[in-house]
């Protein structure tokens, strides 16, 4: 069976973006591969949280994890640093890992433009760390957005160098991957681009969200003045509530505001006012269960420890082999 491998990073509530975007699809995946789902909370410190908020935020996405359906039973969910050996392993492939293809990194030029005071070496070498999350369980298929495809290229880099380096057919390599063609687009509320936590809270619908604030952030949502051409096209800000409506309405909700749209009588109110209803109810069983499962001290324990114990046998092993292969010897 293929092994999957995806993390998220803990830095706060889960949104529709990563519901829609990322978590339907490892919930579909448990049922096929043999999956290790994991809070990215050493790629977190990049970001230097304080003690408080590390654990926290790691907390939050293990509950919404489970909450959104993600099974322990099928998948192994952990907490990356509750796996020494990938940072171990991380060491080894920054022995091959070159400045000049890190600097190239898309992510990384991103960020040091966005935060030119913290250009710290683990954002460096974040690509290496993320080779070694997905190596370490040899996996060959990563569940992640096309925003993460040139950290695969460079995972795959970094294992057939390794394979050469050492002439062993070791780490296979591993492809991004999504049930459809085109991957779902989640937009976010501020009539601009996608759904992110960087766009700031009234952009995002967070899973834990209450309806109250579900129904606020939706009302203020940007939208224009109204259609004034029958079957004039749609401007950004609508089309990105009707591709919100494609993922929580029915096709007879978006039909009938459609029309409403093409005929130019529709009122944004009324679409909002539905939109909102319809997420409601879409996120109605995570949030309910969200909030259980937060409250269940003694099951997020269980499960987090069951997590690390089975992600900690498969990397043993490849870290067992690795040693092996590289040359360390026992005297
Ligand atoms: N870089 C990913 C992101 O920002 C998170 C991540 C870290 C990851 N390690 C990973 C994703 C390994 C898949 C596999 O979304």
């Amino acid at each position: 069976m293929e092994t999957v491998v995806s993390g998220i990073r803990s830095t706060g509530k889960l949104h529709l973006g990563n519901y829609y975007g990322a978590i339907k699809n490892f919930i579909k995946m448990q049922n096929e591969y043999n999956c290790y789902f994991f809070i990215a909370d050493l790629h977190s410190l990049t970001t230097h949280p304080t003690p408080e908020n590390l654990h926290d935020n790691v907390k939050q996405v293990v509950v919404e994890y489970l909450a959104a359906g993600i099974d322990p039973e099928k998948a192994t969910i952990y907490v990356q640093s509750d796996v020494p050996e990938v940072i171990e392993l991380y060491l080894y492939l920054n022995m091959n890992a070159y400045l000049g293809e890190l600097e190239r990194a898309t992510s990384f030029k991103d960020k040091v433009r966005a935060n030119p005071d913290n250009v710290n070496a683990g954002l460096l070498t974040y690509p290496v760390l993320m080779a070694a999350d997905i190596l370490l369980h040899k996996a060959t298929k990563v569940p992640v957005g096309k925003d993460q495809e040139q950290h695969l290229e460079m995972t795959r880099t970094f294992g057939n160098r390794f394979n050469r380096m050492y002439k062993h057919d070791y780490f296979p390599e591993a492809y991004a991957f999504s049930y459809s063609d085109n991957l779902i687009k989640i937009p976010g509320l501020d009539g601009k681009g996608k759904m992110g936590k960087s766009e700031g809270d009234a952009n995002c619908i967070y899973l834990s969200d209450e309806p109250v604030a579900i129904r606020k952030k939706v009302m203020r949502a940007v939208t224009d003045s109204g259609p004034t051409q029958e079957n004039q096209p749609k401007p950004t800000e609508i089309q990105n509530l009707f591709d919100l409506m494609k993922v929580v309405s029915s096709s007879d909700t978006i039909q009938h505001f459609d029309d409403l749209y093409n005929s130019c009588q529709i009122r944004y109110g009324d679409l909002k006012k539905q939109l909102a209803e319809d997420m409601v109810i879409a996120t109605e069983p995570v949030r309910s269960r969200i909030e259980e499962i937060a409250a269940d001290k003694e099951y997020i324990k269980k499960i987090v420890n069951l997590g690390a114990e089975k992600a900690r046998e498969s990397a043993r092993k490849t870290l067992r082999d690795v040693r092996e292969i590289i040359g360390f010897k026992k005297f």
